[in-house]
């Protein structure tokens, strides 16, 4: 390839962490979306093929073009740029479809324009993509495409993205129910207010998770990952959810809790043998749902968007 294009892996990510709506979020290792974006000398963005997913080649409605638009508009570059997307993360699965997309068309445009943007400001741009998707700004799964890891989003306006410590032996488990749940829907059923209550616990797990996290307290880091605002209304929607959880926790999962706005759902361990006794059993309790479904396991991908 040339210097004016480039191949990247854009991977899936977990927002929310149970306890940290719209602020927490990780990325995962093996599964994500391949994107192959080139500089073109005319203006403007043009998504040129899409494989693996049924999404708008109109770069206005796809949230890789929006993300591209808002990065260009904010260069001094006067050409344009040609997207292919090839997707492996199935859109509305709750593990950062569009996020992967919008994160890795402006990681890879930076790129070839010779880095002229920070992390911060890479993810302001893929915010707006992911903005058309969710039909609300959130940037806990484009955060953590970009950087790798784990982080916070501490604060919106202005937009204060921090890195969160990762223990080395932190594994997630995914199962992804197939059934389409639109991040739109699923935010538009959440109540606008909470309690007092409600608060106070849910800051404690918030606290709770980075302070465990951060001092590698498996203990501390299990307690904490724990939803009482959002999972109550949310996992009405996802079949068998409570069952998944009993079962996780039984195979020894730190915890338990709905990926991004869903359906997938997620267990974090301690350790890949963990991950793997918990993904089986995961596999063996969905059987009976009737459900069709995939499950993976991945250790937490530190580098985020990278050159394919
Ligand atoms: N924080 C967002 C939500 C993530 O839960 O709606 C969507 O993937």
């Amino acid at each position: 390839m040339d210097q004016s294009t480039i191949s990247v892996f854009c991977p899936a990510t977990i927002a929310n962490l149970s306890c940290g709506f719209d602020v927490l979020g990780l990325a995962l290792k093996g599964v994500g979306d391949r994107m192959n974006v080139r500089l073109t000398s005319n203006p403007g963005v043009q998504i040129t093929r899409i494989t693996g997913g049924d999404l708008p080649m109109d770069a206005g409605k796809n949230v890789a073009g929006v993300a591209a638009m808002a990065l260009l508009e904010a260069s001094d570059f006067g050409g344009g740029v040609e997207i292919e997307i090839e997707k492996h993360i199935l859109p509305g699965s709750g593990i950062g479809s569009s996020a992967a997309s919008a994160a890795g068309a402006v990681w890879a445009i930076n790129n070839l324009l010779g880095d002229p943007f920070t992390l911060p400001q890479l993810v302001s741009f893929a915010v707006a993509g992911e903005a058309l998707a969710s039909g609300a700004p959130h940037a806990d799964n484009v955060a953590p495409a970009l950087y790798g890891g784990i982080t916070l989003i501490r604060g919106y306006d202005p937009l204060d993205i921090a890195r969160v410590h990762c223990p080395a032996l932190l594994h997630a488990v995914v199962l992804h129910p197939q059934i389409e749940l639109k991040t739109s829907d699923s935010r538009s059923i959440l109540k606008k207010t909470i309690t007092l209550k409600q608060g106070i616990r849910q800051w404690g797990n918030v606290g709770g998770l980075i302070t465990g996290l951060f001092t590698e307290d498996y203990g501390l880091i299990s307690r904490s990952l724990e939803d009482v605002i959002i999972e109550p209304v949310r996992s009405l929607l996802i079949p068998g959810f409570g069952e998944m959880r009993a079962i996780a926790l039984k195979s020894g999962a730190l915890g338990f809790g709905i990926s991004g706005s869903g359906p997938s759902v997620f267990a974090l361990t301690r350790g890949a043998d963990t991950a793997r006794r918990t993904e089986e059993a995961l596999t063996r309790g969905y059987e009976s749902v009737g459900i069709p479904f995939r499950t993976f396991s991945s250790p937490v991908n530190r580098m985020g968007v990278r050159p394919w």
